[in-house]
């Protein structure tokens, strides 16, 4: 069984006050289950989340990006290893905001995620096209040439740590969800492709979450699709009943 994932990416948002607030609230609020809930706060507030989530079962702290470097004279720059030093466990990699403002290419991504693997954070690496790419019809060779030009540089045994996100650009922030056909069937291929990258027992444990514009009304459809294990939430995720609604979705 693969595991059920509800990672709240708040993006640069909140003060730390506010922060530790909608956390209390989220814990005070959610169902326990065993759904896998991981709070994606920005860098400042981790180490104070964490001694709040880190008490909490089944809650897990992440962060939004981390360095293709591992350590040095590289001003601004946020390592791996510091996050794993703050308590975090996981790490999004790849964020299409973070590829489009912040001209994250493929050969960054590998390093990015090299550097989490070898201090123990899972990434959460996303992929997704641009609406352009989905209306031209070619968005399958768009998500297969991201996973290619990637996933290809790590081992399977690397790879098993890595959770995928699918998230189309397109409903990033607009209020426009892919619908569960269109869900399904691109998680379906991501599926597939890491089938053929790794192997069909790799594809079969590996959790690909759904990111764009859900919320707690589309998201009981959205995980009742057969590939999909759970979503990345960014905008619902600020609000504390919408979250706790979404984790309790399965
Ligand atoms: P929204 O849920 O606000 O569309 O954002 C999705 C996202 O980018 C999560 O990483």
């Amino acid at each position: 069984m693969r595991k059920k994932i509800v990672a709240g990416n708040w993006k640069m948002n909140n003060t730390l006050d506010e922060a530790v607030y909608l956390v209390e609230e989220i814990i005070s609020k959610v169902k326990q289950s065993e759904v896998v809930k991981i709070i994606i706060p920005p860098f400042p507030f981790l180490e104070s989340l964490n001694r709040k989530v880190g008490e909490v079962v089944s809650f897990h702290l992440g962060a939004q990006n981390c360095s293709s470097l591992p350590h040095g004279a590289y001003t601004g720059e946020v390592s791996a290893k510091m996050l794993h030093s703050v308590g975090c466990q996981y790490v999004l990699v790849g964020h299409s905001e973070r590829r489009a403002y912040f001209n994250e290419t493929n050969e960054d991504l590998v390093l990015k995620l090299r550097e989490a693997l070898a201090h123990q954070l899972k990434p959460i690496f996303c992929i997704g096209e641009s609406l352009d790419q989905r209306e031209g019809g070619f968005y399958f060779e768009v998500i297969k040439s991201q996973m290619a030009e990637v996933l290809s540089h790590f081992s399977a045994s690397e790879f098993i740590n890595i959770i995928i996100a699918y998230e189309p650009i397109w409903a990033i922030g607009t209020g426009l969800t892919a619908t569960t056909q269109q869900a399904q069937e691109m998680h379906q291929y991501i599926r597939t492709e890491v089938a053929s990258i790794f192997s069909e027992e790799i594809a079969q444990q590996t959790s690909i979450l759904y990111g764009g514009s859900c919320n707690a009304k589309n998201a009981h459809d959205l995980f009742a699709c057969k590939d999909v294990d759970g979503g990345l939430i960014g905008g619902a995720s600020l609000n504390a009943d919408d979250f706790c609604a979404i984790t309790a979705s399965f």
